[in-house]
């Protein structure tokens, strides 16, 4: 027996040429899912062939769920890393020690299955190689894991008891080329399929559908391998395949997918279609769709579910597809393997604009300087070109794919461009893009990963310089905002630099989701909790949705950042300026309103009327005159678009008239008692000058803070230059800052502590003054900082900590929300009037850290205090302190103390996406200073 084939460079042998993918079609199909047999073998070459015989009794083994992989039902473990191989790099070889499950089931033919004609089997994807039997025949082997391979089975089947047998190896010569930072996740993980082949069925088919925008006309002409008719009976289209009709169309966009329903009749087989005109091009050195530039608002996606990895069901396609469109994403990058294809047609019917990514990446060559790399041996090319080929052919159908990219960090050579040159060859009529040249030798589009605001914007200005080729190009951050834990910051900077050139088309966040495995200890395991020996912790948590698909704050940020309509108001003027920032739509199929809120509570609203504005125009909307008197309080205007479904499509806000500040004196006197000091509503400790209790409530004191539990972009990468906050602001000692009493002084009409808090170690430190004063009912600190010695460092915030031992429950605030919000990361924060609970305020990063503040408090109240600051502050409420969220690796340390923690912050550092990309901009940066903030207490009285 053989298992040559796993180490072999080449593709496989036995399967069918690639084709395009369908489904649907007049010809019958069995899906072969299901519960298979399943036996894990710990060599490739623990076990012979013997299993796949008719008759072999497997009663013993046990049972997985195909599509699946093994290692997330119990047989064995996944392991996580992001670039390095988690083997040896000894191309083409692989360990000895390499899991390998047979998989076995038989089935019937179901009742009505054509006796004639012949079938196919087809699967979908199986990580990352595969034998197949049939009835004991071996139909041979195959590599590829995220690609289709189909066999011919019709000679082999029976009407009853046919035995599938298939040989999966978690490592082959496949491996090198797959080593995406993602899980390591060997199965069966996408549908296996028997597809009746009638005579005269349909073969290969390639449906080329342009638009040409000048004449509002459409071009349809469908080669296929099996000659046919197509129809199209919306556009009166009955032609021959071949055949080019030209007929007036609307256009296929992704903000407008019209899709036209037709047929592909062969005779033997009825093939649905669904056809959207549309014609991409490199022209003026833009990407143009239908004659118009594109901005890309995208999202990098990778397949992912928490139960089940990469084995997604069609519900959860959706689910993604309804979520990105929900919240304004235009476009998808398949990082990094061609998708399940059933997310193209979504793509297809909702409208995303895609760019497919082929299944490749030699990311871990990168260590011995990329010797060796596989993508630059010729030895390697016919598996590139086979990978390239079982892309394009499966996906080239889809309206939606409007580019094609070769892989991913695959560095360059020779297999690269040979598979370039064959896809420019099948299909001239979409673009070519890899993010790993800097030449662009063989791409369409000049695409880069983090690069950082300054750069793009030398890009945007063409003052970047480079190859001839790549100066004429179009530019586009393939990856970018690196959504790790809190964050990305920086977004709307980003943002406005794509909206001001026009040579930058757009951007990718990375990523979509994170890849936590829902796990009974953790709740969310991540790289290491499987006692792998190499692994990149919670690398693979870094998406805008959490493992389970809610949204974190950083999606809800990118929605404000890219809203497709832009409303600023202009409250002094009483004016509303409209801008449509969609491509290719007007805004007829908006409804726009306005609301006049005094503290947050909307007293007036109506709705406003907008012209239909086309793609990039504006225009000054007139307010109605100011409603109410806000007797004065604060008030706002808010305006509102919304769409068809009464979703908000875009927002925008100004302040109408800020708050009067009361300015009646605050006359209580401090007495001393027995050990205390009182003052107004308040008692104080005599020795130490902290506050004890408000009234009834009972206080753990406020004190200076400047500690987070770092973020991951806090913390940086490893392999990034730059600081890397989070590590040095642990040498400095910020997270062990130590409180010096230097003096409790009682006075005539206020209470003075003074302090200076620092680090053991270090001759930095921060002077600290408590101010306190009091009416019956009010007590106000004011907290003056002034730092001393050498900060050569950002602090990560700058308030009070206090906390609440009787517990807090319930929120209410006036201010930002309702969602988390820090310096760079506040567009989505809107002025209001907020509820929540403390739980509720949490936000559940995979990795705990600092999370859940709320911007530009005015005022807020809960354990039975009113707070209100002046200025504005930063919210921060949770049942652990910041040392445990620091201490935690998973949400499931975090246990609540009986105290609720309230942090009332007068700045935060910005977060930025130095977990994998820049550092937080200047103006984000929180820079030691002299500072003075207040804050009033009450009792509420209920
Ligand atoms: C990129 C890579 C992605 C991912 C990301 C960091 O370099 O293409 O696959 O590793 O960095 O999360």
């Amino acid at each position: 027996m053989s298992f040559s084939y796993v180490e072999d460079v080449l593709p496989g042998h036995g399967a069918l040429p690639p084709r395009a993918w369908y489904a649907g079609s007049s010809a019958a199909s069995l899906s072969l899912n299901g519960d298979w047999r399943f036996r894990l073998s710990p060599t490739a070459d623990a076990h012979d062939e013997s299993f796949a015989a008719q008759g072999y009794d497997a009663g013993a083994w046990s049972e997985v769920a195909v599509p699946g992989h093994w290692v997330l039902q119990g047989h064995g473990a996944p392991i996580y890393t992001n670039h390095l191989y988690p083997f040896p790099v000894d191309p083409p070889h692989v360990p000895t020690e390499n899991p390998t499950g047979d998989h076995l089931r038989t089935f019937d033919l179901p009742d009505g299955w054509p006796a004639e004609g012949g079938a196919t089997l087809r699967f979908d994807g199986v990580e990352s190689c595969a034998r197949v039997w049939l009835n004991g025949t071996d139909l041979g082997e195959f590599k590829g894991s995220r690609l289709p391979h189909e066999f011919t089975v019709g000679h082999l089947l029976k009407p009853a008891g046919n035995v599938l047998a298939v040989r999966v190896h978690q490592w082959s010569a496949g491996s090198y080329l797959e080593d995406q930072d993602q899980w390591w996740l060997p199965g069966i993980f996408r549908d296996v399929t028997l597809l009746h082949r009638p005579a005269d069925c349909a073969l290969d088919f390639f449906v080329h559908a342009s638009y040409d925008h000048t004449a509002g006309t459409g071009a349809l002409r469908v080669d296929s391998d099996a000659d046919g008719r197509i129809t199209v009976p919306e556009l009166g289209v009955d032609a021959a395949t071949g055949e080019t009709v030209t007929v007036p169309v609307e256009p296929w966009t992704a903000e407008t997918p019209r899709l036209y329903t037709g047929t592909l009749d062969t005779g033997g087989e009825r093939v649905p279609l669904r056809v959207g005109f549309r014609t991409v091009e490199l022209s003026d050195g833009l990407i143009k769709v239908n004659g118009t530039p594109v901005l890309f608002k995208g999202v990098n996606r990778h397949e992912w579910h928490p139960e089940h990895g990469r084995a997604l069901d069609p519900a959860t396609m959706r689910r993604d597809v309804e979520l990105m469109k929900r919240h304004h994403i235009n476009a998808v990058r398949t990082s990094h393997y061609p998708p399940h294809p059933a997310f193209l047609d979504l793509c297809d019917e909702y409208g995303l604009w895609v760019i497919d990514e082929c299944d490749l990446e030699t990311h871990g060559f990168v260590e011995q300087g990329w010797r060796d790399n596989p993508v630059d041996d010729d030895r390697w090319t016919p598996a590139l070109l086979d990978r390239a080929a079982r892309m394009v052919e499966r996906d080239k159908n889809h309206p939606s794919v409007v580019l094609w990219s070769l892989g991913n960090e695959a560095g360059t050579g020779r297999g690269l461009t040979a598979m370039a040159e064959w896809i420019r060859g099948r299909d001239p009529e979409r673009l070519v893009h890899y993010e790993g040249d800097l030449d662009c030798r063989d791409t369409d589009v000049y695409s880069r990963m983090y690069a950082d605001h300054a750069e793009v914007e030398r890009i945007g200005r063409g003052l970047d310089g480079g190859p001839a080729r790549r100066r004429a190009l179009p530019f586009i951050l393939c990856e970018y905002a690196h959504a790790m834990g809190n964050g990305p910051g920086g977004l709307a900077d980003y943002q406005r630099l794509f909206e001001t050139h026009d040579r930058l088309q757009g951007a990718f966040v990375w990523e979509w989701i994170d890849h936590g495995i829902a796990d009974e200890r953790y709740g969310y395991a991540y790289g290491g909790d499987f006692g792998e020996e190499l692994h990149d912790g919670n690398f693979v948590c870094d998406g805008l949705v959490f493992p389970d698909r809610t949204p974190s704050p950083g999606l809800t940020e990118f929605k404000k950042v890219i809203e497709p309509v832009r409303i600023d108001v202009d409250a002094p003027a009483g004016t509303v300026r409209i801008t449509n920032r969609y491509d290719f739509r007007d805004l007829s199929g908006l409804a726009f309103s306005w609301a006049y809120e005094v503290e947050g509570e909307a007293v007036e609203a109506g709705s406003l009327v907008v012209p239909p504005l086309a793609p990039g125009e504006h225009a000054e909307v007139k307010l109605p005159a100011t409603p109410a008197d806000g007797r004065g309080k604060e008030t706002q205007w808010t305006v509102r678009a919304i769409d068809a479904d009464d979703h908000e499509v875009a927002w925008g806000q100004a302040v109408a008239d800020p708050a009067t500040v009361r300015t009646e004196a605050f006359g209580g006197r401090p007495v001393r008692g027995q050990g205390s000091i009182a003052l107004g509503p308040a008692e104080f400790d005599a020795r130490t000058g902290e506050l004890r209790r408000l009234g009834g409530v009972e206080v753990v004191s406020p004190l200076l803070d400047v500690w987070r539990a770092p973020t991951d972009n806090d913390n940086g990468a490893s392999w990034q230059g730059g600081e890397r906050l989070g590590l040095l602001w642990r040498q400095f000692g910020l997270h062990r800052m130590r409180h010096r009493l230097v003096g409790v002084e009682p006075g005539d009409d206020a209470l003075t502590v003074r302090t200076r808090v620092a680090p053991a170690g270090r001759d930095i430190g921060l002077r600290a003054v408590y101010r306190w004063i009091a009416d019956a009912d009010r007590l106000r600190l004011t907290v003056s900082v002034r730092p001393e010695g050498d900060w050569r460092l950002p602090l990560p915030r700058l308030g009070i900590r206090l906390g609440l031992p009787g517990g807090a429950d319930a929120v209410r605030w006036f201010g930002g929300g309702p969602g988390e919000a820090y310096p760079d990361t506040r567009a989505a924060s809107r002025v209001g009037l907020w509820h929540s609970d403390v739980d509720a305020l949490q936000t559940p990063y995979v990795r705990p850290q600092e999370n859940g503040a709320r911007a530009d408090v005015r005022w807020a109240e809960t354990g039975g205090l009113r707070i209100d600051g002046e200025p504005d502050f930063s919210l921060t409420a949770r049942r652990w302190t910041s040392e445990q969220l620091d201490a935690a690796e998973h949400l499931t340390d975090l246990t609540p103390t009986g105290t609720v923690w309230l942090n009332l912050d007068h700045a935060q550092q910005g977060i930025g996406s130095q977990s994998c990309g820049p550092g937080v901009l200047p103006q984000y940066r929180l820079t030691p200073g002299p500072a003075e903030f207040s804050f009033t207490f009450r009792e509420l009285t209920s």
